[in-house]
């Protein structure tokens, strides 16, 4: 059955803090069709290789609304070793939906529009409290259902002075919690592209991205592990990631939205001027070439890393794609927030 009038969605004209107390419930009356397949995410069996990637999913309420519409693998906005406030908004700012192929070009903002298909990302991964986060974990693993998993994105805050060590084992601190509180899986989110201090492009340093893994490894020695990252500038640099990490975590969770500059529909530059990442139809073929990139990579390195495909991803088509592709896991973020029956559409079309 479907509801007569549209799903509840995160609102944008609302700050971060608004949307995290405003959690809609799950809508009575809707059973997501089954997705026909046999389907795991790294080895943890689930209903369908459809998930939510590190973003939408701000608490365990959004956890359960989405779980609700048809997506098996929920992971947790990504969360730290303290509290750190959000960017003032707008926090989520739609644009053109010209494609991009690489990062750093220009886009026009459309702050009026009621119809769009990509935005601007602009949160600089905000964190509750560690003791509120961690309670949180514990009831949102508490609500899931058989063939649903849950992943907590983790991330280092680091400080001045700090070494690579002390960053890896704040790294590892979050993994430990997350794993405390019930987590099924955790992710480590090497790449923010809307951050300016040095957690936001660990991918392309591949000694320290094999440390953190390393020391990943050894907090949760027992839960599958997933490095979240960038685009990459050459295949070299990927290469090189995928040789660093391979021995310690089971998955690269690709790509992290594609950086653009923003302006105002009168030309004036947008976020001081800054890069933001884009979400949404602007990234969806760059980020399947990207994938294609990494799976020859990955074979050629003779790795044993999946892929979880993330970027663009808006139909049944798109899914198809990304797993002829050779993704493990599709996940999507934008999309399903513009449209939260988005898996509903999607699952029955993956025969
Ligand atoms: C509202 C929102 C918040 C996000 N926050 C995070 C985050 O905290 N950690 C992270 O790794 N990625 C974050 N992302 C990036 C997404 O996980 C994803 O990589 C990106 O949006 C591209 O996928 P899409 O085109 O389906 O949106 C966020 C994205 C959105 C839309």
């Amino acid at each position: 059955m479907r509801p007569s009038a549209p799903l509840p969605r995160y609102d944008i004209r609302q700050t971060y803090d608004w949307n995290y107390a405003h959690a809609p419930d799950p809508p009575p009356g809707i059973q997501p069709p089954p997705c026909p397949g046999q389907w795991d995410f790294c080895g943890l069996p689930v209903n369908s290789p459809l998930g939510i990637p590190a973003g939408p999913l701000l608490n365990s309420r959004w956890i359960l609304y989405y779980a609700a519409l048809g997506f098996d693998v929920l992971t947790y906005k990504t969360v730290r070793s303290r509290e750190r406030a959000c960017y003032d908004p707008p926090n989520l700012l739609p644009v053109e939906p010209r494609a991009l192929a690489g990062e750093g070009q220009e886009l026009a903002a459309l702050p009026d529009a009621d119809d769009y298909q990509a935005w601007a990302i602009s949160f600089g991964m905000p964190s509750k409290d560690p003791a509120r986060w961690r309670a949180d974990v514990e009831t949102a693993k508490r609500g899931l259902a058989k063939g649903q998993v849950l992943v907590v994105s983790v991330v280092a805050s680091p400080e001045q002075g700090w070494t690579m060590d002390d960053v890896s084992r704040d790294f590892a601190r979050c993994a430990r919690w997350a794993a405390e509180a019930g987590a099924d899986a955790v992710e480590a989110n090497l790449s923010c592209p809307n951050v300016c201090t040095r957690e936001a492009d660990l991918y392309l340093l591949a000694d320290a991205a094999r440390l953190i893994a390393a020391e990943f490894q050894q907090a949760v020695p027992r839960l599958p592990r997933l490095l979240k990252v960038g685009l990459f500038h050459h295949p070299e640099e990927a290469a090189a990631l995928i040789e660093a990490v391979s021995p310690y975590v089971h998955a690269l969770s690709a790509t992290n939205s594609i950086t653009a500059r923003v302006r105002s529909p009168r030309g004036e530059p947008l976020f001081g001027g800054l890069r933001r990442g884009i979400g949404g139809t602007s990234i969806t073929a760059r980020c399947l070439e990207e994938l294609r990139m990494l799976v020859r990579l990955v074979r050629q390195c003779g790795s044993r890393l999946q892929l979880v495909s993330v970027g663009g991803v808006t139909t049944a088509e798109d899914v198809r794609a990304r797993l002829a592709a050779g993704a493990h896991h599709v996940q999507i973020a934008t999309a399903a927030m513009l449209d939260p029956l988005v898996a509903t559409r999607i699952r029955p079309a993956l025969a």
